[in-house]
């Protein structure tokens, strides 16, 4: 099998003139794949992450890693421009403007085909490929017309948009046209599926028909099109379907119970002062989470006395994200001031109010901040699935913490007993955290019995085995008709 996603699962740090180090890539699609991807057998194909060649060999992760070089101009226009500058705006329900430039889509094109030959050259005939994310989005097609011997799956990470959103897009054929190359589509939501089916019916120029849903979990497209050589028509099917993605609810489970683990923990909570209430949030520095809504409630709790802060704390874990995009730095800059108002407000010498840290935390770190946590938020604005609400529920095996999730994020589809929320309001918001906050012990028990069975009902090995197995059941039939 071969995985293909921009990312590989570990990214090469500016190594200026040391030796070239590795770490792990951030975000959810790189720490879900890492736990299901573990056979020296299947090839990943991505990026480092560093413009130019990397000149050391490629780490050997569970995974054998097979490189897409990248230049600086790639970076730019590819990554930085068309895959965060316009698609993940738009995406997100235009949480920020997105940009429309011919040159960045070019560039996208120039890079997809890059990836689809790269890929093409390492899978073994009649291989299994899967596709991850917005970044890649031409390249079913552009693989299937090189390889039609290959079953390819594509998987897209975050959000599809409402057809009015998508619409705005001036490649929004070629988008379509790139991903039905695949034999199965996947979202994180039910909502998703029908949001692509919805544009593909509007937009792709092909003739389409939605058959009737047989089994739950897919729908079947069928396009009839005319075969440029013979002129007949040949009819192709691509099944869509919702595979919610989750994590490795096991390896959290023990981490979280290892005693090194627990005294950390302790001595987190030490370390800020024994307060009362530990609020914590946990997010890459990216405006579609909602950080800035998040601060802003909390100041309010703060000022109006619902929350004291000689015993409470918030803990914002903030991973640098994206940081050569203009709305990711005009970002960084808000929550910073943020936080610094909020400090120079209500906090004594010595004991800030929100203690903010700007760098990825180690998995073994991020474990001891969950167990330290009494309430951890997630406010998402428009988040595909959100990770770190799983994984705070599968380190809670003492049945304690609460959990405020944003109904705006994938989780809160089957985190239902959650606190959720709609972080655009912020009466809401200052009420739900209050409450979660102020919450019993017995309730936070009842509801984190109830999410730790949600989780352990559907980790990330069921999300690839559903996907995998389904691909490979519904390889998708071309055949000529007269
Ligand atoms: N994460 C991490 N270190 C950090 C912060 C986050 O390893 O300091 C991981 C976290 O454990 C989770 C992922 O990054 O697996 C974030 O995934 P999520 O789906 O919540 O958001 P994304 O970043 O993909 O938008
Ligand atoms: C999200 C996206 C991933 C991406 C990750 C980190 O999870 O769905 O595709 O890898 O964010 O973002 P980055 O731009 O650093 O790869």
């Amino acid at each position: 099998m071969v995985i293909v996603a921009n990312r590989l699962p570990v990214h090469c740090a500016d190594p200026g003139s040391g030796p070239v180090r590795w770490h792990p890539s951030p975000g959810g699609l790189a720490s879900a794949l890492r736990s299901v991807v573990q056979d020296p057998r299947m090839v990943w194909v991505g990026w480092t992450g560093r413009a130019g060649p990397v000149r050391s060999p490629l780490p050997v992760d569970g995974v054998t890693l097979a490189a897409v070089p990248l230049d600086s101009v790639d970076v730019q226009d590819y990554y930085n421009g068309f895959s965060n500058g316009t698609l993940w705006p738009l995406y997100h329900d235009i949480a920020a403007r997105p940009d429309y430039d011919d040159r960045w889509w070019s560039r996208y094109a120039a890079v997809n085909e890059r990836f689809a030959s790269a890929t093409s050259e390492c899978a073994a005939p009649h291989a299994t490929v899967w596709i991850h994310d917005y970044h890649l989005q031409l390249v079913p097609a552009l693989l299937r017309a090189r390889r039609p011997d290959l079953t390819i799956g594509f998987f897209s990470h975050i959000p599809f948009p409402p057809r009015d959103l998508f619409a705005q897009l001036p490649w929004r054929e070629e988008i379509l046209q790139g991903i039905l190359g695949a034999d199965l589509v996947g979202f994180q939501r039910h909502c998703d599926v029908e949001k692509f089916i919805r544009s593909c019916w509007d937009f792709s120029c092909r003739t389409i028909s939605v058959l009737p849903t047989v089994s739950g979990q897919t729908r079947t497209l069928r396009f009839i099109d005319a075969d440029a050589g013979s002129g007949e028509s040949v009819s192709t099917e691509v099944r869509v379907g919702a595979f919610p993605i989750s994590i490795d609810f096991a390896l959290f489970g023990r981490r979280s119970q290892q005693r090194e683990t627990r005294t950390r923990a302790q001595r987190t909570r030490d370390l800020l002062g024994s307060p009362t209430t530990v609020l914590l949030g946990v997010d890459r520095l990216d405006y579609t989470k909602g950080i800035l809504h998040r601060l802003k409630a909390f100041e309010e709790l703060l000022a109006c006395g619902d929350l004291d802060p000689d015993r409470t704390v918030l803990v914002q874990v903030a991973v640098p994200s994206r940081d050569r995009i203009p709305d990711y730095r005009t970002h960084a800059e808000q929550v910073a001031a943020m936080v610094g108002r909020i400090n120079g407000t209500h906090a004594t010498a010595g004991h800030p109010v929100v203690h903010y840290t700007q760098r990825q935390h180690s998995p073994a770190e991020l474990t001891a901040l969950y167990l330290a946590a009494d309430v951890l938020l997630v406010t998402s604005l428009r988040d595909g699935m959100n990770l770190v609400a799983k994984e705070y529920v599968a380190s809670r095996h003492d049945e304690q913490g609460a959990l405020v999730l944003s109904e705006f994020a994938g989780a809160a589809d089957e985190l239902t007993a959650a606190y959720l929320v709609n972080p655009h309001d912020l009466q809401d918001l200052r009420r739900t955290i209050h409450q979660a906050a102020t919450s019993s012990v017995a309730e936070r028990r009842r509801r984190m019995r109830i999410l730790r069975q949600q989780v352990r009902s559907h980790t990330a090995h069921d999300w690839a085995t559903e996907f995998l197995d389904t691909l490979r059941s519904v390889r998708g039939s071309t055949c000529s008709s007269s």
